[in-house]
């Protein structure tokens, strides 16, 4: 299958196999190459588990990473209407803050950000299925947004399972796999090439590029490791 990043600009939800895998880094790669083509881009994380404090107020990494990628500036109310202090699973996090995390008002920040840009890129939390609360949980919040999806695939020992599994529930929520992207988090890991190759034979939507481990794990870096055409045969 060819490569077949949009030229257009365009809105979507990037899901992983896992955490730490680097959802962040291909979300604002993509936030990243659609502002260098000269369009309006939002970034979106509308759940965020994991503060510090910096020059006076609570930062989360994801949140900061991908704002600064944005070209379409927003206040962090609407790009991550739900930030919670504690490294946790986000339903524990915001238990702990006496939160529910309510689906129509991330609709209503989506929203927002889609009125004032030409593409919204969202970032989950965690792998596809993480809950959100007892009744909602990151594929709903997909569902809802209903954005095509893209799956980063961690590299590592295990994931042509967590990727298949990952690709048959955004299936199952008839939600569309518009790419996956594989990341190499571990540069040790052996037959990577093989394992790409497994994931892209089982998996129906291109692949749109392989991120090596970069020195610097930059928004730039990783978008040139998505603009150029490849082919994954
Ligand atoms: N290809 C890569 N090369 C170097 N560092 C990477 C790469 N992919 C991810 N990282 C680093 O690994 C960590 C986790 O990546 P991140 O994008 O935040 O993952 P996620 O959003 O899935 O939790 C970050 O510190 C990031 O900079
Ligand atoms: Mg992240």
């Amino acid at each position: 299958m060819n490569h077949s990043l949009p030229g257009h600009a365009f809105s979507c939800f990037v899901t992983g196999t896992d955490t730490e895998i680097g959802k962040t880094l291909v979300a604002s790669a993509l936030v990243y190459l659609q502002a260098q083509r000269g369009h309006r881009v939002a970034a979106m994380k509308p759940i965020a588990a994991g503060t510090g404090w910096r020059n006076g107020r609570w930062c989360n990494d994801d949140v900061d990473t991908l704002a600064a990628c944005a070209s379409v500036a927003l206040p962090q109310q609407i790009t991550t209407p739900y930030l919670f202090k504690a490294a946790a699973a986000p339903h524990i996090a915001a238990r702990l803050e006496n939160v529910l995390i309510d689906r129509l008002h991330i609709l209503s920040c989506f929203e927002q950000a889609r009125a004032q840009s030409d593409a919204v890129v969202v970032e989950g939390v965690g792998g596809f299925c993480v809950p959100l609360n007892d009744s909602y949980d990151t594929a709903d919040m997909a569902k809802d947004l209903n954005l095509p999806v893209i799956l980063v695939v961690g590299m590592r020992l295990g994931c042509i399972n967590q990727a298949l599994l990952t690709a048959e529930a955004i299936a199952k929520r008839g939600l569309k796999l518009m790419g996956w992207v594989a990341n190499r988090v571990d540069e040790q890991m052996l037959y990577a090439q093989e394992n790409i190759q497994a994931i892209a034979q089982r998996i129906d939507a291109p692949l749109w590029g392989t991120v090596p481990r970069l020195e610097v794990a930059s928004a730039a870096a990783a978008a040139a490791c998505l603009s150029a055409p490849i082919s994954n045969h």
